[in-house]
């Protein structure tokens, strides 16, 4: 099954940061579950939604998720070429996972050090809420990291929306509707303001069979 981004390249990263990109999948509610916000999320995109994922991945240098989306999804793989980060502030996560396993060089987790076990690589966050432009310039300066791409969930995706680091949104538009107040969507976290509603351009738009893949870029005149 192939993709819809074939041969994807990211434009070049800022000086101090990776260029970063989010990408997810929402029904057409925007919600980004089909269980519950501790359950995975396989059945939500199709075939072309997960061959679309690695060819956005085969493009980055890295991939950074939450905890909680790790902690929902076992058995959770990447290539091992790509390197992983996990964006924690208490640390509780299976270490025994192949997130970690598979390739404990290229494992980070971002939270404070004294919640992770002394084997397993950490950018410490020192206990502070995780300042993610410092972040980002550490995996940029120390790892060499020119892209990432974000992996939800919707609270991770929010801080760094918050903190405006991301340079295109990915979205698969899923033929599905979940419902529910509280459900996660793209992006939780606190809401903008009127004033500070961020604004994106349409890159590209690309329906197959009932899905709509929808890639966003920043306008730059913000
Ligand atoms: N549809 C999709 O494309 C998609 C993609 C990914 C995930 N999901 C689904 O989304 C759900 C998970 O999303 P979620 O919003 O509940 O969780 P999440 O964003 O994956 O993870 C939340 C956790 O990440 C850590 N975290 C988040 N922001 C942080 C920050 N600024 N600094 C430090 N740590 C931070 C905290 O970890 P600690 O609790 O460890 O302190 C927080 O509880 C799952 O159901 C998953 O299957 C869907």
């Amino acid at each position: 099954m192939d993709g819809v981004y074939p041969g994807l390249r990211f434009a070049d990263a800022p000086a101090d940061r990776p260029y970063v990109v989010i990408n997810m999948v929402a029904t057409i509610d925007g919600k980004t579950v089909t269980g519950g916000r501790d359950e995975a999320v396989a059945d939500l995109g199709s075939d072309v939604d997960h061959a679309t994922m690695r060819q956005i991945e085969a493009a980055a240098d890295a991939v950074l998720i939450g905890a909680g989306s790790l902690r929902a999804t076992k058995g959770l793989w990447y290539p091992a070429r790509l390197k992983r980060y996990v964006a924690t502030r208490g640390g509780d996560l299976d270490y025994g996972s192949r997130f970690f396993t598979d390739a404990p060089g290229s494992a980070w987790v971002v939270g404070p050090r004294d919640s992770v076990p002394n084997q397993v690589q950490c950018l410490d966050t020192t206990g502070q809420e995780t300042c993610w432009s410092n972040a980002l310039r550490t995996i940029r300066r120390e790892h060499g990291v020119m892209s990432i791409v974000v992996e939800g969930g919707s609270e991770l995706n929010a801080a760094l929306l918050h903190e405006n680091l991301v340079d295109e949104l990915f979205l698969t538009l899923a033929p599905k509707i979940k419902l529910g107040r509280s459900t996660p969507t793209y992006a939780g976290g606190d809401p903008l303001s009127r004033e500070q509603v961020q604004r994106y351009r349409l890159v590209s738009c690309l329906p197959v069979q009932d899905e709509v893949f929808l890639r966003y870029a920043q306008r730059g005149d913000a």
